[in-house]
């Protein structure tokens, strides 16, 4: 059965590593961006997530941003989170290397979490650098639009996420990166792996030798390429595995 043989090869790994995308907090009620009712279905990210647009009109960017933030903030994690952090409590993983920008990695009590593509929790002005909660200017958004830095008036506040046209962080790539290179099991959940560089991280570990294994509602590109391929829902295909691996 597949999930025994996911938990036979994490039994073994001794530098796993997990790379996680938006599939793995469905569960936790936040949509996904591609795949069955993904955001990117009703809308353009270029138009709402390019920092190109969020520059020339920040307030097209928030009402877009708002209505995702509302389930986000609200978010828990659930029982995949939860799994992950216990792969890590038994030795089986090392990291969390995420896509995700939720912070339900570290909640669930994952310890090293590299976040490729920001936090969501914190804004920050791009005009003063002031950073402030992401609750505290979502509940403004209702009298506020664009919301306004509490500093200095400026008018681009912006999550500290990557939106598309920016760089991803220099330091968690790298770390990210090292850690692949140096993994023996890397186990994928929850990503259509179709944005790069994040998707060359599980590549990375193929080169360096690593087994993978994906977990995801739908196929995936790498499904050819993985050892174990397991199409289901993390929050439940995950704790099965966990538990299996920690017996
Ligand atoms: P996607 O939304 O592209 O892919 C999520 C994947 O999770 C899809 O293949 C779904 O089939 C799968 N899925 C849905 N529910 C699931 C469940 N309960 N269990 C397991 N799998 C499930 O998300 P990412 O690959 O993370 O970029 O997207 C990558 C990047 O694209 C995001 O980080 C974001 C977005 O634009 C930035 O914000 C820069
Ligand atoms: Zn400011």
């Amino acid at each position: 059965m597949t999930v025994e043989h996911a938990a036979e090869l994490l039994r073994s790994a001794r530098h796993g590593i997990a790379i996680t995308g938006a599939g793995v907090s469905a569960e936790s009620g936040i949509p996904t961006f591609r795949g069955e009712g993904g955001l990117w279905t009703k809308y353009d990210p270029v138009k709402v997530a390019s920092i190109e647009t969020f520059m020339a009109d920040p307030a097209s960017y928030w009402q877009a941003a708002r209505e995702r933030a509302t389930a986000v903030l609200a978010a828990r994690p659930n029982a995949g989170h939860v799994a992950l952090a216990r792969l890590e409590e038994l030795g089986r993983l090392v990291a969390v290397v995420t896509q995700n920008t939720d912070g339900l990695h570290q909640d669930a009590g994952s310890r090293r979490v590299i976040e490729l593509h920001g936090s969501g929790r914190t804004v920050a002005c791009m005009t003063c650098g002031r950073r402030e909660p992401r609750a505290d200017v979502q509940a403004r958004l209702d009298v506020e639009m664009p919301p306004r830095c509490r500093h200095c008036g400026s008018m681009f506040l912006k999550p500290t996420v990557v939106l598309f046209g920016e760089a991803m962080p220099a330091a968690e790539v790298q770390e990210a990166y090292d850690l692949a290179e140096r993994s023996d099991v890397v186990l994928v959940v929850g990503s259509s792996l179709v944005v790069y560089p994040a998707a060359d991280v599980p590549l990375a570990a193929l080169r360096a030798g690593a087994r993978m294994i994906v977990i995801n509602a739908e196929p995936t590109p790498f499904d050819r390429l993985a050892s174990v391929v397991i199409h289901g829902r993390s929050g439940e295909v995950l704790p099965e595995i966990a538990a299996l691996t920690g017996a």
